[in-house]
């Protein structure tokens, strides 16, 4: 057997930090891979999933210098609808509202207007669908939009999940997969020799297992005993994000997911089938703070009044804040460290919802079988040191 594939004699095959839907992902597709599975976290089903959107957006989120990241991100949007049947059988029947609703970007003004002919042009280099449509084009498929639309891109292929109900269900997957759940927080990794060992949690547990999985979002660069020689380059970048609901003789308010860059920030709409409408994001670099404060209450509802006046008649029933797990690339940390037996699954930073189908393969293939996919092997935890090393020779 592979070194990396060592059980502990005590413990389990594989202990996963961090119950958020990257750590339960993991944790259920290794358990379905006949791996003896445990799961730490205080409040698992909890973290960034209960305050994301839940956007698709592989397409409207692309950006330049990210072409590699895109095809992770197209192959992860590629497996949902297959994904989302899979998980509403093994949770026991759990929806994870999955809706191939597609997006409309639009742009306000002049200026938004060029930066969405830039990332028409990107699009289609990289061989996306995505179709030029006039300000009146745009009202015409969205009747709430504001007259003074510019002009907009219409991607069919962008949809929309519930991440509350995909970390329900994903949970819900776990247990029924066997995975032993424990609702405490990791206190320190544990290594012997020159390997991973399990962790202790704390409330004094001690949870051996032969392989590690730290998927602990914003926090993975945290844990005590990680040894210097792994990097863990994680940073908290915090979003606040609204509820508003659509009374039923309001909807359809909109159709689809409606978004645009105002004054340089993004702003998205997403309407669900149950009528809530999730309003986000700010993107702030405040540390671990997650306060929700009347400044970003207010961008929000400013810019989205912008693109669709009507949402001031609509109840305001939540507001809150997250932190995406952000990497020096953008780009998601999966796979095995210098440290024998600990792997990552962390750093998603804007993409966690959209990769969590494609992370719980990778994380699964690499548990079972010790090797990373060819797709997942850009995105390994060594690119930084080895890049750092490359700087300094
Ligand atoms: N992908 C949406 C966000 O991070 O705000």
């Amino acid at each position: 057997m592979h070194s990396s594939r060592r059980g502990s004699p005590k413990g389990s095959d594989v202990l996963v930090i961090g119950g958020g839907i990257i750590g339960l992902v993991s944790a259920w597709r290794a358990a379905r891979r006949g791996l003896r599975t445990v799961l730490a976290d205080p409040a698992p089903g909890g973290g960034a999933a209960q305050v994301a959107a839940g956007m698709l957006a592989a397409v409207t989120e692309l950006h330049y210098g990210e072409e590699t990241l895109l095809g992770l991100n197209v192959a992860s949007a590629a497996r949902y609808p297959e994904f989302a049947a899979e998980l509403a059988e093994a949770s026991g029947g759990m929806d994870i509202g999955y809706r191939a609703c597609g997006t409309l970007a639009v742009a306000l003004d002049a200026d938004d207007r060029l930066h969405l002919r830039e990332l028409h042009a990107l699009q289609r280099r990289c061989g996306l669908e995505s179709q030029w449509l006039t300000g009146r084009e745009c009202r015409r498929l969205e009747p709430m939009l504001a007259p003074g639309v510019r002009g907009g891109l219409r991607v069919d292929g962008d949809h929309q999940v519930d991440p509350r109900r995909l970390a329900a269900a994903l949970l819900a997957a776990c247990e029924r997969a066997g995975v032993s759940v424990h609702r405490a927080s990791a206190a320190r990794l544990l290594v012997a020799g020159d390997r991973a060992t399990g962790a202790l949690l704390d409330d004094g547990t001690e949870l051996g297992a032969g392989q590690t999985v730290l998927a602990a979002g914003s926090f993975s660069g945290q844990l005590p005993g990680v040894p210097p020689e792994v990097d863990i380059p994680v940073r908290p970048v915090k979003g606040q994000v609204l509820r508003l609901t659509v009374p039923a003789p309001y909807a359809p308010f909109l159709s689809r997911t409606v978004r645009a860059v105002v004054r340089g920030s993004h702003v998205y709409l997403v309407p669900r089938e149950n009528g809530e409408l999730v309003i986000g994001a700010t993107s702030e670099e405040l540390g671990w703070d997650t306060t929700v404060t009347a400044g970003g209450v207010y961008e929000l509802l400013r810019d989205a009044h912008e693109l669709v006046p009507g949402i001031t008649e609509l109840p305001l029933t939540e507001t809150r804040a997250g932190l995406r797990p952000g990497s020096p690339d953008n780009a998601p940390l999966l796979g095995p460290t210098a440290l024998p037996g600990l792997h990552l699954a962390t750093g998603h930073y804007r993409n966690g919802v959209l990769l969590t189908p494609l992370t719980g393969d990778v994380m699964a293939e690499l548990l079972a079988t010790g090797t990373v996919p060819e797709l997942a092997r850009p995105f390994t935890p060594g690119r930084f040191t080895e890049a750092r090393q490359e700087s300094y020779a």
